[in-house]
């Protein structure tokens, strides 16, 4: 069949206001870049004519700025999902002019299957190679792309010449049936496929093909500092204990560590750690240290739905490209994120909290309660049915005004019931097989900042004796202080 080639201006055209539109990727990989910024520039125009113009944004996670950023500063955006951690789509969720669901990402595809949000009008999809019958070989992301192309009206391709067309055989496409005839998922080990290669679309909902040469331009980390080698070591030891111990299998179990210097200062510690034999990773996002200790041997192969690596990164694989198609293959979040495979396999998980409490309750979205910081992300998928599940966090932030552990968390979004260990720079809480207050026990004398300790053990003193001890009128003093004086080891018990 042959396409309609044109510019991301004309193809922008299709767009129409109040629509649902899926796009493909997962972070800045695999997500369009020139057709975002052009309804961008459409919904300026509309704007200005004194016509409305917004769209309801369904992704496979964060995107670049190039699409959350652009069309959050145009105002072209009306509700959005299903996780964002763009400056600019921030404050318009928090001043409530953008609608955003928080889900997790596993659900999403299958909620848009199960009609949850409407019809979806256009999938707009980042493409290496498309071919007349309509078979589409994706970029350096999947996300939610193969459901929102199966369902949409239209298709628009955003063709990237920065990405090769060999890169066909790293995706596992796969789209599980829906209820009441579902099977289990046909994943075994990390290595397994389910699916094709590529993705397959009717060909003659394609009405344009735009052609780009836009790069990820995948932010570096910040070098580690010695708070977050602290806890990558911590993470590293305490693993290697388990190991020692047999609570760990001996061929060790895969590795999904979430995104950020924590997350690349655990790899590292476990990379060097030679008690720690050469693993597997069933993760999410593939970060740029990942790479490094797979060309040293030290990952022998990686599961995930994005290659969040920075350019020269992302050079080096597709200039390695057999090497690294034997070692890797990208899957659809839904798949990723699977809770059924997360349980089967046997994951240990490692994600990052902004705030813990000290029951073991985690809050990684919503920064002193009310604004939201990015969204649950992967994170509940991965913890609540992991191994072990493990959430990081530094014992202090704000220049130590800020005690992350907090009596009660100001926002839940994992519960104690899945929160498995707790590990800040000063140590390891281990939260298995223990009560309330044993956890809180655990938690204060392990990874509470020594500013904090006392605070801490002054709290539990006043709380009611019950199963799990708190005072409800103190239970946010540490939050309400912060508020008042912008320093939370101000606080005086006494006076709430
Ligand atoms: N109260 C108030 N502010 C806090 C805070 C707290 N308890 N904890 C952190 N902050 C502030 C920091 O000071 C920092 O502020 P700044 O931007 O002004 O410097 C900001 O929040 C981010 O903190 P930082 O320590 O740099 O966070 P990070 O980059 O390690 O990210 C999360 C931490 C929780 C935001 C991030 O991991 C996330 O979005 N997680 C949810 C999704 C997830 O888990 N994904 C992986 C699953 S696969």
């Amino acid at each position: 069949m042959a396409y309609n080639y044109m510019t991301a201006d004309e193809a922008a055209r299709f767009v129409k206001n109040g629509y649902n539109i899926g796009f493909s990727g997962f972070t800045v990989s695999g997500a369009p870049k020139l057709v975002p910024t052009a309804i961008a520039k459409l919904a300026e125009e509309e704007h200005a004519k004194g016509n409305e113009f917004r769209v309801n944004v369904f992704t496979g996670a964060s995107t670049g700025d190039a699409l959350d950023g652009a069309l959050a500063r145009a105002n072209a955006i009306n509700f959005r999902t299903p996780y964002q951690s763009n400056k600019d789509l921030r404050a318009g969720i928090n001043s409530q002019d953008i609608q955003y669901a928080d889900a997790h990402l596993s659900h999403l595809a299958q909620d848009i299957r199960y009609g949850f949000y409407g019809k979806m009008n256009v999938a707009i999809i980042e493409a290496a190679d498309v071919s007349d019958n309509g078979e589409i070989v994706l970029t350096s992301g999947v996300g939610i792309v193969a459901t929102v192309a199966r369902l949409a009206e239209y298709i628009i391709i955003e063709l990237n010449s920065n990405h090769p067309k060999e890169l066909r055989g790293i995706h596992d496409i796969y789209e599980p049936a829906d209820p009441p005839c579902r099977r289990e998922l046909p994943i075994y080990s990390v290595r397994d496929r389910a699916g094709v290669d590529v993705l397959k679309v009717e060909p003659k909902k394609i009405v344009a093909i735009v052609k780009s040469d836009v790069k990820n331009g995948t932010s570096p980390f910040s070098p580690s500092d010695e708070t977050t080698m602290r806890i990558g070591q911590n993470v590293a030891d305490f693993l290697a204990r388990e190991l020692k111990r047999g609570i760990i299998p001996a061929s060790f179990l895969p590795i999904q560590s979430g995104v950020g210097n924590v997350a690349n200062a655990v790899l590292g510690s476990l990379g060097a750690n030679k008690d720690v034999p050469p693993f597997t990773m069933y993760t999410e996002v593939i970060q740029d240290s990942v790479i490094s200790l797979m060309k040293e041997g030290r990952v022998t192969f990686a599961s995930g739905c994005s290659l969040t690596v920075t350019d020269p990164v992302l050079e080096d694989i597709y200039g390695n490209l057999d090497f690294f198609k034997e070692r890797l293959v990208l899957r659809p979040s839904e798949m990723s994120n699977h809770p059924e495979i997360v349980r089967r396999l046997g994951l240990l998980t490692i994600n990052t909290a902004l705030e813990a409490d000290i029951f073991g309750n985690v809050n990684s979205t919503h920064v002193l309660g009310t604004k939201m910081m990015n969204g649950i992300g992967g994170a509940g998928d991965f913890t609540r049915n992991a191994y072990i599940s493990i959430y990081t966090c530094p014992s202090t932030q704000k220049d130590g005004k800020i005690s992350p552990i907090v009596p009660m968390v100001s926002h839940i979004d994992q519960s104690e019931h899945s929160v498995k260990v707790l590990v800040t720079e000063y140590g390891v809480a281990d939260l298995r097989a223990k009560s309330p207050i044993q956890r809180a026990e655990t938690i204060i004398e392990n990874c509470v900042h020594p500013d904090y300790k006392e605070l801490m053990w002054d709290y539990l003193k006043l709380a009611k004796k019950s199963h799990t001890p708190h005072t409800l009128p103190h239970a946010l003093g540490m939050h309400v202080e912060f508020a008042k004086s912008g320093d939370m080891r101000n606080t005086n018990w006494g006076e709430y």
